[in-house]
Parts: structure tokens; sequence; C-alpha cells
């Protein structure tokens, strides 16, 4: 199977993390040389590798369009998306791959997220209502109606594509396995903005605890480093933010979004819209 995708640029070394549990005693590096192409992604050069010189490499990978996170590993030292990382972008000779750190290697540059997933089920990212015959309606009479700014305070946190970069680089994350994490703590924020949910108060009881949000020291390394542009740090200290607030009585009574019967015009929307400035990740 060729890779020839264009003219070769350069050549590029690549040191990949090697560790096969099971069978090694010790993680090693395997070299691999490569021409690089204009346009090779990291993940174009581990499919050619594994086409071409080693089938045994291990990773994982689906969508190979920064949606799905799966491909997210630690690249020259960051973690990020390998579908989106460009090879001759990172101007480098020698490109070094390993696995996402704070969690376990299922082989090479596998990681084991089941951390990750269960601290995202905690906190329960969901919309809660209190009404739960409305859940369960088959035929729904009415809808939510939402402002653009209502949307705004939730939505860049809604672009968590759960793919690990963020508890990968958080230092409190890789030294304990038991704090919930920039990815939850982020996802709470998500539907505690959200001015359709009820659960406010079943989420700020979980993240109020030694291991949840009070365990973040506001290293930023979480949001730096983000593939979508999502804020984890700032939506942690808005959580610890509104707890203080609400230990002395001062946190003000949330907003909820209104309802409208099912397809019913809206005066909401003014004539001329002019869209918010969401918060997305800025092209390169
Ligand atoms: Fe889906 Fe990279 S393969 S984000």
């Amino acid at each position: 199977m060729g890779y020839d995708m264009g003219k070769p640029v350069k050549k590029v070394r690549f040191r990949v993390f090697r560790y096969d549990p099971e069978k090694d005693d010790r993680p090693h590096y395997s070299e691999y040389t490569l021409e690089a192409w204009k346009g090779m992604s990291v993940l174009d050069a581990l499919n050619e590798i594994k086409a071409e010189q080693d089938p045994t490499l291990s990773w994982r990978q689906s969508c190979r369009m920064g949606v799905c996170g799966s491909c997210a590993m630690v690249i020259n030292g960051k973690p990020a998306l390998a579908c989106q990382t460009q090879v001759l972008k990172l101007d480098t000779d020698v490109i070094t791959i390993e696995p996402l750190k704070s969690f376990p290697v299922i082989k090479d540059l596998t990681p084991d997220l089941q951390n990750l997933f269960r601290h995202h089920t905690h906190v329960k990212p969901y919309i809660i209502r209190r009404n739960e015959e409305e859940l369960t309606e088959e035929n729904p009479t009415e809808e939510f109606l939402q402002s653009p700014e209502e949307l705004e305070a939730f939505l860049q946190f809604s672009y968590c594509i759960k793919c690990g970069a963020c508890v990968s680089a958080c230092p409190v994350s890789q030294s304990d396995p038991e704090f919930y994490g920039p990815q939850a703590l982020a996802q709470a924020f998500r539907y505690i903005s959200d001015t359709r949910d009820e659960g406010e108060e079943i989420r700020y009881a979980i993240v109020d605890n030694p291991q949840g949000c009070w365990r973040c020291h506001f290293a930023q390394s979480c949001t730096f480093v983000c593939p979508k542009g999502v804020d984890p740090a700032m939506a942690i200290q808005y959580l610890k933010r509104d707890l203080v607030l609400m230990s002395v009585g001062m946190k003000k009574e949330k907003k909820r979004a209104q309802k409208a019967p099912l397809g019913a015009p809206t005066d909401r929307v003014p004539e001329k819209y002019v869209p918010p400035e969401f918060t997305i990740a800025k092209p390169e």
C-alpha cells in the first residue's frame, strides 16, 4: 500500500514509544525514517510506518479529521491530535511520539482511557430535568428557547471531543488519578451553565470535593493543549467562584430557559441577527 501523497520534502526520523505490558519489562523507543511530504500529518506518518515498515505498531484512530478525539498522543512533548498535526509544520528532523500521560498504556501509543470516562460520567454530563414525564413524553408539545447569549455561556465547553489531551497535560491528573480532571470538571460547568438544565445542585455537590475543583492548581496546561479551543481552566475557576458565592449566600439564582409551544413563531431572534463571538479553535 503506497502513501505517496506528494513530492517528498525532507527525511524525518520518528522516535516512537513502544510498550507491550504483556511482553516487555520496560518501555523502549523504535525509530523509523520517512520522506515527509507537504500535508503529511503525524497520523499519515504512523499509517505509512505500519503499512511499510512495522505492522506491530499500535495506536487508536477513527475519523482522521479532528472530530472523534481518538488519535490524541504526545507529539514532541505536547498532547495533540495526530491527524491534525502536520509533520512539516513541526519544523524538526526528529519527531518523538508517545502515548498520552496520566493513563496506563494498553500497547504502544494506545492509552487506557477508562479513568477519563469514569470521571466524565461521574459529573452527569447530560441535561437533568426535574420533571421526569417531560423526558419520557412520546409526543412533546413544547420546546426550549435559548438566546444567543444563553448559548454562548456553554457552547465552547460543548466542543469537547473527550480526547484526553487536557488530562494528559494536567500536572495534578498525572500524579493523582482520582482527581476528576479538567475534562470532567469542564463538562460539569458546561451543563451547569445551560439554562435548560436543572441539575446544578447535584453537580455542585459532586465537584465541591477534595478530588474535585479544589484540587486544581490552575496550571492552565489543559487550556493550552485543547485541540478544540475549550478552556477547562476557566471552567474550573468559575466552579470555585460559584461555590464560594454559594457559601456566603451571594450566588444569583440560575436563569431558566423559557419554553414555547413546538414550532411557534418567536420574537426572540432580532430582525438583524448578529451572532455573538463564540470561542472556537483558532486556525493556525
Ligand atoms: Fe479522529 Fe484524529 S482520528 S480526531
